[in-house]
């Protein structure tokens, strides 16, 4: 069949509008997904979201009722995983216990005929790449659950795959072990330029790794963009507090004229709030904040954008604290949380129960259409 490559700024790799029923059951509601060449896209998203399946989708492992995969430029929709050239690692190791690292690795390319020799050297490598040199010989019982993911990695490279397609490699593992294989994984695939997607639940782990992260829900893609753009102007509610943390404040308003109310002040700042879509119109607003964009200071005078607050619970976390703060709003009271570090906890000499005011930086400030339920962090 003819490939075409791709073009500079066109996808590597394509998913088209692709829905994926199990029964009656809507798995993946018209998603798609677009990686240049050599970019490391994670899937991110609760549990039962669609993430594996979007993954197996794209691998040739599911079947869909409508969409396109397409990779290479070549429309790949209906091949099976055989004729995708895609290499996979799962979050259970799965190799074949039976078999030492060096034959785990090695199995495709013996299946495939290679050469003895150039076998031997190509696992040699492999196992260099991932830091395993001189564990070719060992079983995988004895080795490191860090370990045999790596054997997996080698294993998924060793027919040096246009894909490399990964789901949760790292969540078996213990925090330390994955912290340091997020780096190796991130450096190895910078190295040898695979475009790669893989499937995470943990919001650090695709922030540090990911050069895109595509948002799941309920089967759909909410959001897409890059580490920054996805932490930084969260689309929805939804994507505020899955990624970080996020303080929701209800009751604020939004005047005909544009300015964002929360109670009689106005929140203005230079750029103002990022008003989301679908609440553009006037009417009541949720205020969003990130904790370590709220601001603590001894008194009301301090600066515009200030509240009256009082502390409760102080929270100690090693090079900082979280405060929880009840804002004084008009006649009510919001709670929020604020991250602020040890040095100003000891500068305003920070205690439970004091009075202070409370900053909320305007120009970090999401505005969302009033939900029924949205108060609390
Ligand atoms: N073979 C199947 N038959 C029926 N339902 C399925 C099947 N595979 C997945 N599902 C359902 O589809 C939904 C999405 O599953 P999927 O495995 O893609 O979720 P996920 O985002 O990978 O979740 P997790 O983080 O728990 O791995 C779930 O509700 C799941 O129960
Ligand atoms: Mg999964």
């Amino acid at each position: 069949m003819p490939q075409r490559s791709p073009g500079k700024d066109e996808p590597y790799l394509l998913v088209e509008n692709v829905t994926k029923r199990f029964g009656s059951f809507h798995a993946l509601r018209d998603v798609g997904l677009a990686a240049l060449a050599g970019e490391f896209v994670c899937i991110l998203g609760p549990s039962g979201c669609g993430k594996t399946t979007m993954l197996r989708v794209v691998a040739g492992l599911e079947s869909h009722e409508a969409g396109r995969v397409v990779l290479a430029g070549r429309d790949v929709t209906g091949l099976p995983v055989s004729r995708r050239n895609v290499g996979i690692v799962f979050q259970s190791y799965a190799l074949f216990p039976n078999l030492t690292a060096s034959e785990n690795v090695g199995y495709g390319l013996k299946s495939r005929n290679t050469a003895r020799g150039a076998r031997h050297d190509r696992v040699k490598e492999l196992l260099r790449l991932v830091g395993l040199t001189g564990l070719g010989d060992v079983y995988p019982a004895r080795l490191s659950g860090g370990q045999q993911q790596r054997v997996a990695l080698a294993r998924a490279m060793a027919l040096s795959p246009r894909l490399l397609l990964l789901d949760e490699p790292l969540s078996a593992l213990d925090a330390k072990v994955r912290v340091m294989l997020r780096g190796e994984i991130r450096a190895l695939q910078r190295r040898l330029g695979v475009t790669t997607v893989m499937v995470t639940h943990d919001q650090e782990e695709a922030l540090t790794m990911a050069d895109r992260i595509l948002v799941m829900h309920q089967g759909m893609v909410v959001q897409d963009g890059s580490p920054r753009d996805i932490y930084d102007a969260p689309a929805t509610p939804f994507v505020a507090s899955f990624i970080g943390a996020m303080n929701f404040i209800s009751g604020g308003r939004r005047h005909p004229d544009g300015t964002v109310f929360l109670g009689s002040r106005s929140i203005r700042g230079e750029s103002g709030p990022r008003i989301a879509r679908g609440a553009e119109e006037a009417g009541e607003v949720t205020l969003a904040i990130r904790p370590e964009d709220v601001i603590l200071a001894p008194n009301l005078t301090d600066g515009p954008d200030m509240w009256p607050g009082k502390t409760r619970r102080m929270e100690f976390r090693g090079g900082a604290y979280r405060v929880e703060v009840t804002l004084f709003v008009g006649g009510g009271e919001r709670g929020i949380v604020a991250d602020v570090s040890a040095e100003t906890v000891r500068r305003l000499e920070l205690r439970e129960d004091m009075g202070l005011a409370v900053g909320l930086c305007p120009d970090r400030m999401h505005v969302y259409r009033a939900e029924p339920r949205t108060e609390g962090a």
